[in-house]
């Protein structure tokens, strides 16, 4: 039975895993540098990398003792290489590759996004291949034909913003604290869907590309318009809400379209969300009942496992050793990957 120690530091989170061959995901604990980040206003990448420093080991440690293994338990190492700040990705590559030849065993360095892709088979119902793969994460939105491991073919992608990046973005120019996805989501729970009408970019025309930088300026202009007259500290909230509600809604539907051509492109009958927006609560029920009415099902990770973790990076780790993937004693990250470089299996 193979143990693959898993290593993400690739941004704000240090992730840490043991998946084992046999028995699957046996232990995963996630470091989230939030708070070291939030009075910036957003992520401060050489304080990212001081972080990981500080606490990758020690959260080795904890993660193998939790999994009731010692460091010559582990069979091989899977650090994320990139794609991801590089100073960040440094940290986990270094440490996850001495270890690696202290332990005398072989390593691996795996692609973020892949990561990503394949956290869905961690869950009890295994999507088959092939399938479409929506990426939402606050560095990429991406849809991709995932024939088997290795074998994506990019369908389509966002030409400026990420899905994600637009989340925080919009939160930010509406005074909500870092990171702001989770936090629009939240405001947007109590927001009238109706006020306030927003575009769906880019759904008008043919294709599978998406473009999410003027919906965050379209929130600007509609905050800023609603303002001019004098509200009271009820109506503003309330404004916010609204827009919130209003921005999450042309996101998700604008998302949705896109999946739905993508479906109906390939005829694939699956479809796997994947990345810190499939955590969202309205994306993944929209998702769910589209691919019910397409005769098809949608799969999602739990949502710890949709934003940044070490266990999805041990598991696509364990799928590339397990195929006699492994790289030699030099090694390097890459802040700028695409995708489909990575080798078929
Ligand atoms: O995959 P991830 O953890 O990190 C990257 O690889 O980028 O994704 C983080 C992104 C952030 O932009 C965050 O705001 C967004 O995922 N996010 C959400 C939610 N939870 C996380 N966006 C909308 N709704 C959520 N519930
Ligand atoms: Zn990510």
């Amino acid at each position: 039975m193979m143990h693959i120690l898993g290593i993400e530091t690739s941004c704000d989170e240090t992730g840490i895993a043991v998946y084992s061959g046999g028995k699957g995901l046996l232990a995963h604990r996630v470091y989230s540098q939030v708070k070291l980040h939030a009075e910036y206003g957003g992520v401060v990448p050489e304080l990212a990398s001081r972080d990981h420093v500080r606490k990758t080991l020690p959260l080795i440690r904890s993660v193998l003792s939790e999994a009731g293994l010692r460091g010559a338990d582990i069979d091989g190492v899977a650090y994320t290489r990139g794609p991801g700040l590089v100073g960040a990705l440094l940290v986990g590559a270094a440490i996850g590759r001495a270890l690696a030849w202290a332990w005398q065993v072989p390593s691996v360095g795996v692609h973020h996004m892949e990561g990503h892709l394949l956290a869905p088979l961690l869950e009890e119902q295994v999507p088959e291949f092939p399938f479409v793969a929506l990426l939402v994460s606050g560095g990429h939105t991406q849809l991709v034909g995932v024939e088997g491991v290795g074998r994506y073919q990019l369908l389509g992608e966002s030409l400026d913003d990420a899905a994600g990046e637009a989340f925080d973005k919009t939160a930010k120019l509406m005074g909500l604290p870092y990171p702001g996805g989770p936090e629009l989501a939240k405001l947007a729970e109590n927001g009238d869907p109706k006020r306030f009408k927003f575009p769906r970019p880019m759904t008008d025309r043919p294709g599978l590309d998406f473009s999410f930088s003027g919906l965050k300026t379209f929130a600007l202009n509609t905050l800023k318009q609603a303002l001019t007259e004098e509200l009271d500290v009820e109506a503003v909230r309330r404004l916010k809400a609204d827009i919130a509600r209003s921005f999450e809604d042309a996101v998700v539907d604008t998302l949705i379209i896109k999946c739905r051509r993508a479906v109906h492109e390939t005829g694939y009958k699956r479809l796997i969300l994947a990345g810190g927006v499939s955590a969202n609560r309205r994306l993944r029920e929209r998702i769910k009942a589209v691919m019910e009415q397409e005769g098809g099902h949608a799969y999602y990770p739990r949502p710890a496992l949709c934003t940044d973790n070490g266990a999805m990076i041990a598991y696509a780790g364990w799928q590339r050793l397990k195929a006699g993937q492994s790289e030699p004693m030099q090694f390097g990250v890459r802040p700028r990957w695409p995708m489909e470089e990575l080798p078929a299996l």
